[in-house]
């Protein structure tokens, strides 16, 4: 299995791929690879000839150094792993910071229409900046014919369909189903830096989304948040950022349901340091 840490040498290698008519599937990745990465990578496989999974923790994408800093990496077991999935039909892309953004580490701005501002973008500043410049940079680099994202990241997901829409990239993008351990916490790089206690209050995450995903049946949006913040206030190890029951479409708060329109819980959770997310569909 090649991996390439250079742009160019990468780019040299893909053309003659794209020469004979052959289809790239492409996985972006931060890497500390999971099952639900793995999934990616073999859907990707099942649907061309070769797949190219970049490995890069972006740092325009992070608002906190500390946690930019703390982001496991792990390129060799990833390797290993990659090695194991996919044989000679994966490639691997991990640049280093000067490869992608040269001496200068700044984030192109973008207006997703209205998208970018809401939930994640809410909180985490200019985090959509950062994930716009590097899928689009990468998308430059790869040109895939397909590319495949986590719908853990909805929001994300998204985002990079707008992006594709925007600046007319010639790629399919392809939203996967969320992974889960056995206990429904939603597979995340993010999940091995929690302490053993943590780990085990995690799981009252998605139990209260599966919860809150019942009562929407019944109740209004209004009555679901406040039932789940009156739960997660109950849960010392956990501390909730945001729950919002939004449009699909517009990712936009519910104010009033519509039964043509669907919708979506999102969720943001502390634990400890640790900042986890997670979505269900509701309808
Ligand atoms: O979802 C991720 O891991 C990242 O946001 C991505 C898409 C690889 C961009 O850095």
């Amino acid at each position: 299995m090649k991996v390439f840490h250079n742009k160019s040498e990468l780019s040299q290698h893909l053309e003659a791929f794209k020469a004979t008519s052959s289809t790239i599937g492409f996985v972006p990745t931060m890497g500390a690879l999971h099952k639900g990465h793995l999934s990616l990578v073999e859907k990707a496989l099942s649907e061309n000839d070769i797949v190219v999974v970049s490995i890069f923790v972006n740092p325009t994408q992070f608002d906190n150094k500390d946690d930019l800093e703390k982001y496991p990496r792990t390129l060799k077991a990833d390797v290993g792993l990659l090695k194991h999935t996919g044989n000679n039909k994966v490639i691997v892309y991990a640049p280093a910071v000067e490869d992608i953004y040269g001496g200068n580490v700044q984030s192109q701005s973008f207006e997703f229409g209205g998208l970018e501002n809401e939930m994640e973008g809410a909180f985490r500043d200019g985090h959509f900046d950062g994930v716009g410049t590097i899928v689009k940079r990468l998308f430059e680099i790869v040109k895939p014919n397909n590319a495949y994202f986590g719908e853990k990241d909805y929001q994300q997901l998204q985002i990079i369909n707008k992006l594709v829409e925007l600046y007319q990239i010639p790629v399919e993008v392809i939203g996967c189903p969320i992974h889960r351990e056995k206990d429904g916490l939603a597979m995340s790089s993010r999940n091995t830096r929690l302490t053993e206690q943590h780990r085990k209050a995690a799981p009252f995450i998605f139990k209260t989304l599966k919860s809150a995903k019942t009562k929407f049946g019944t109740k209004s949006a209004e009555k679901v948040t406040e039932w789940v913040k009156t739960q997660f206030s109950k849960q010392p190890l956990l501390e909730l950022e945001y729950f919002i029951i939004a449009d699909t479409e517009t990712l936009k708060p519910v104010k009033r349901k519509s039964t043509k329109k669907t919708y979506r819980a999102f969720i943001a959770v502390y634990a400890g340091d640790t900042r986890l997310i997670d979505n269900i569909a509701l309808n």
